[in-house]
C-alpha cells in the first residue's frame, strides 16, 4: 500500500491542481489531498479552509482512492499521521523551482523517510495559478476552463459579495 499526500492551499483549486491529483491517483494506491489553513498567505485566503476542502472534494469526486482533509500542522506530521511516505507537488515552471526545492529540502531534513516527488504541469496549465484565477474573477473576467464549474460559481458569488 503506497499512500501519497498532495498538499496545498488550494485557494481555490484549479484545473491544474486537479490534473496533478488525477495523475497522482493513477500512481499511488491512495492519495490524501491536504488543504493547509495558510492563514497568512497572500493577505489571507479568499475561501475558508472548509470551503476549500469542499471545492476540492467536488472536483475529485470521481476518484475513489483520493480523500481530502484540512491540516494546520507541519506537512511531515500530517504525512506521518496518515502513513503517507511520499509528498506529491505539482511543478509548473522554473519559477516554482526555488520555493519547491527549499520546501523539499526542509521536509527531508524534518523526516528523511518521506520523499518529495514532482509532477510536471501539462503545458496548458503551466501559466495557471489560484492567485491569477482570483484576480481575473475579481475583475469580472471569465475563468471558464481554468477551474471546475463549482469553483467558477463560488468565485462569482464571492466577487458579488465583496462589491
Ligand atoms: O499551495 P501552496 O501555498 O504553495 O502550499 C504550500 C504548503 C501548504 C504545501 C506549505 O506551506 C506547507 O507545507 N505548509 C505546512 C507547514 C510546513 O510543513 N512547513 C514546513 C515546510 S516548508
Amino acid at each position: 500500500m503506497k499512500r501519497a499526500v498532495c498538499p496545498g492551499t488550494f485557494d481555490p483549486v484549479t484545473n491544474g491542481h486537479v490534473d496533478v491529483i488525477e495523475r497522482a491517483a493513477a500512481l499511488f494506491d491512495e492519495v490524501v489531498v491536504a488543504v493547509a489553513l495558510s492563514p497568512d498567505k497572500g493577505g489571507g485566503p479568499l475561501f475558508t479552509v472548509d470551503e476549500r476542502v469542499a471545492l476540492v472534494q467536488g472536483a475529485i469526486s470521481g476518484l475513489p482512492n483520493v480523500t481530502v482533509r484540512p491540516f494546520d500542522t507541519l506537512l511531515v506530521e500530517l504525512a506521518q499521521q496518515t502513513d503517507a511516505t511520499v509528498i506529491i507537488k505539482g511543478l509548473r515552471a522554473v519559477t516554482d523551482f526555488e520555493r519547491e526545492f527549499q520546501m523539499a529540502q526542509l521536509n527531508y531534513r524534518l523526516d528523511p523517510g518521506i520523499e518529495t516527488m514532482f509532477i510536471m504541469s501539462v503545458p496548458e496549465y503551466a501559466y495557471l495559478s489560484s492567485s491569477a484565477v482570483k484576480e481575473i474573477a475579481r475583475h469580472g473576467g471569465s475563468v471558464a476552463g481554468l477551474v471546475p464549474d463549482a469553483v467558477r460559481e463560488a468565485l462569482v458569488a464571492r466577487s458579488k459579495q465583496s462589491r
